[in-house]
């Protein structure tokens, strides 16, 4: 699978389970934008088989390296970021992993049962990073019980291996000038921006400025019933040139870690 047909498949499996994703997209081709992915992100827990090392091997095959290194104390996070050695046009990947040790024996037992329900044949495979929920339909109320300690784990729990949101590159629009006008486009759309710690996540002397929809609703089988519940959501950045004149590339842990709560519960 070439890079190309990999982030394809992780678009259309996006797209497909979130139609505000594509409404997002389409909202903005509409307007003649060619949009530009500025980064992926995933989620997983920091069990040595589905860890941040597992699921970025099948980027480092495909000739991405490690770039940055993120601590999210609050939310028992820690994530790494990757990039194309040599496609500068490769968007960037946002991998982060639960610490499960810091949370309740019961989450951890939950967790540990999930990550055992993985067959070996799913462990190896370079699908595992698009494969979903590859663990066997949830069950609403541990979602439930789950969310109480890590809004986090609940996601991954439901969702399991996807991505969690694309970028749209504020910087590749045409007519947009910032992140602001980007906003008010999406609220005149009906969308919800989140605005946990201000709509806008950092600053420009740090160099990137994120903001993002929270995630829609959508309609997830469990055990015992069908659920609405949030999807994935579409996030948005501005990135600045340093003092070299280089743009900058990294990420913020403080405006990430905002960022993270997208995907919360709120009512729909
Ligand atoms: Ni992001």
């Amino acid at each position: 699978m070439t890079l190309e047909e990999l982030f394809n498949k992780l678009w259309i499996d996006y797209t497909a389970q979130n139609p505000a994703a594509k409404k997002v997209y389409e909202l903005f081709t509409t307007e003649g934008e060619e949009v530009v992915n500025d980064h992926i992100a995933f989620r997983t827990f920091d069990d040595p088989k589905i860890n941040i090392d597992v699921l970025s091997k099948t980027f480092l095959e495909k000739g991405y390296e490690e770039k940055g290194q993120y601590e999210f104390k609050e939310k028992h996070l820690f994530a790494k970021h990757f990039e194309h050695k040599t496609d500068k046009n490769a968007p960037r990947v946002f991998i982060s992993q639960l610490k499960t040790s810091d949370f309740s024996e019961f989450l951890q037992k939950i967790l540990k049962s999930v990550v055992h329900n993985i067959s070996e044949e799913a462990l190896v495979s370079e699908e595992l990073i698009f494969s979903g929920n590859v663990w066997g339909t949830p069950d609403y109320d541990t979602y439930l019980r789950l969310r109480e300690e890590s809004e986090y784990a609940a996601w991954v729990y439901v969702y399991g291996f996807r991505a969690n949101h694309f970028t749209v590159s504020v910087n590749g629009l045409k007519k947009f000038d910032n992140l602001e006008q980007v906003n008010q486009f999406l609220k005149d759309n009906n969308f919800l921006l989140n605005s946990s710690g201000g709509e806008i996540k950092g600053t420009k002397e740090q160099l990137l400025r994120q903001s993002s929809i929270m995630a829609n609703h959508i309609s997830v089988e469990f055990t015992n019933g069908v659920y609405s519940i949030p999807g994935c959501y579409y996030e948005f950045a501005q990135r600045y040139l340093d003092e070299n004149g280089k743009l900058y590339s990294g990420f913020i842990a403080k405006s990430a870690d905002k960022i993270f709560e997208s995907t919360n519960y709120y009512k729909g």
